[in-house]
């Protein structure tokens, strides 16, 4: 089915609480109807949304907005499917967390840290989300979309969409080309906790010890990724032991469970802040630049201090949240619009009327006071429109 509204008021539809229209919006249930869709014919541009929660109206959008909002997920059954996991094809309209609360109650091994991120399937496979050591691609066997060059049906290997950090050919060399049905995920019935990032494995013994669960302590498993750890301040490694026992309790659910917790503390609640999730990306630079960034903040902070960081290569990547912070941005408002106390990688809609103006300068503000400190460029995250 096809709906189309005039004028539509797009308030509800982006999770920046941005009030703006389009002059079209359609919305299509099934894929197929894309077959019989003149899209020439639409007001121009033409511009596909998801769940509208990465992306910052910066007012009114003068063509089209479609969404796809096809529902359901389908077991690939057959040849695909073995004894360690299975494929899962889910439809581009399903809320992300909904599949990963599937996965979890399943006990489906895959998804659990992506918990709560919100948005839909279809634009997890373009933003290739990620959070707490696993990103969207991890998971992607399969992204099901209708090119619209060459008006038929795909199906692309998640290997050859060229997911990097937050990014995919869908959003560079492929813009505008396809607009996604489905995504086929492979998900494990074997134990894969990834618990290495941030206060993951902390929280988890906390809940653990908590619910009385038991008293094994939670370590390193030899298929952690520590390459999406951040280094700890003492910038001691942390070396994965092959023979750590996997607790026989630990679930997808109970780690699903721990990351809404830490989430709900740091991030603001959609349903009473508005915001578009981290609003900057986290910076990759050379080793020089950050020898640099070290002596700033020492000369601020004292000797001893360290400063948070990745090794990427022979490169570092250093916490936008970080810098953000020791610029003393932290609940700064401008108009409607503030750097977010809890998490300042996030801007929020703090008086639910600000203004995509609002919200632009507040992000200048940060990108250039960032830029005279550290001489460091943010990029924004968030697709603005
Ligand atoms: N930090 C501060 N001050 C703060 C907050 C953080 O100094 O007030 C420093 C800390 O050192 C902390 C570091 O920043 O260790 C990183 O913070 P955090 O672990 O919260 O993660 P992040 O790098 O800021 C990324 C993602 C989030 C994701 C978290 C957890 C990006 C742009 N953001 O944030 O994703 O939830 O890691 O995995 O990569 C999103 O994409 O919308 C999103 C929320």
């Amino acid at each position: 089915m096809i709906t189309r509204h005039e004028a539509y008021d797009l308030s509800q539809r982006n999770t920046f609480g941005m009030r703006v229209s389009c002059r079209l919006y359609v919305e299509v249930t099934e894929p197929e109807d894309l077959l019989t869709l003149d899209l020439e014919s639409l007001p121009q541009p033409l511009f596909v949304m998801g769940g509208g929660s990465n992306l910052l109206f910066t007012g009114d959008f003068p063509g089209t907005v479609l969404h796809l909002a096809n529902q359901g997920h389908t077991v690939l059954p057959g040849p695909e499917a073995d004894a360690s996991g299975l494929l899962v094809r889910v439809a581009a309209g399903v809320v992300f967390d909904d599949f990963c609360a599937w996965a979890a109650q399943e006990g489906l091994w895959g998804p659990e840290n992506l918990s709560l991120i919100p948005g839909e399937v279809g634009a997890s496979a373009v933003q290739n989300i990620g959070a707490y050591g696993v990103e969207a691609k991890d998971i992607i066997e399969t992204v099901h979309a209708f090119d619209l060059q060459d008006r038929r049906f795909v199906d692309i290997p998640g290997a050859d969409c060229g997911y990097g950090y937050r990014t995919s050919l869908f959003k560079t060399a492929w813009k505008g080309r396809y607009i996604i049905t489905a995504v086929t995920f492979h998900l494990s019935t074997v134990p894969q906790p990834k618990l290495d990032y941030g206060g993951v494995r902390k929280a988890l013994e906390a809940r653990w010890r908590e619910e009385g669960i038991g008293s094994e302590t939670l370590r390193s498993q030899s298929d952690l990724r520590p390459s999406h750890k951040w280094a700890p301040p003492s910038n001691v490694p942390r070396v994965a032991q092959v023979s750590d026992p996997i607790p026989s309790s630990l679930s997808p659910q109970m780690i699903r469970d721990t990351i809404i917790g830490i989430r709900r503390t740091k991030l603001p609640d959609p349903e009473e802040v508005g915001s578009a999730g981290s609003f900057f990306c986290n910076p990759v630079i050379s080793r020089e630049h950050f020898e640099r960034i070290v002596a700033i903040a020492k000369e601020e902070n004292g000797p001893d201090y360290e400063v948070p960081h990745y090794e990427v290569g022979d490169q570092v990547k250093v916490p936008a949240a970080w810098m953000i912070d020791q610029c003393g941005f932290k609940g700064m408002r401008l108009g409607g619009a503030q750097v977010y106390p809890k998490q300042p990688l996030v801007i929020v809609n703090a008086s639910g009327d600000a203004t995509p103006d609002e919200i632009v300068a507040l992000e200048r503000r940060v990108i250039d006071t960032i830029k005279d400190k550290y001489g460091i460029e943010l990029h924004p995250e968030v697709e603005h429109v």
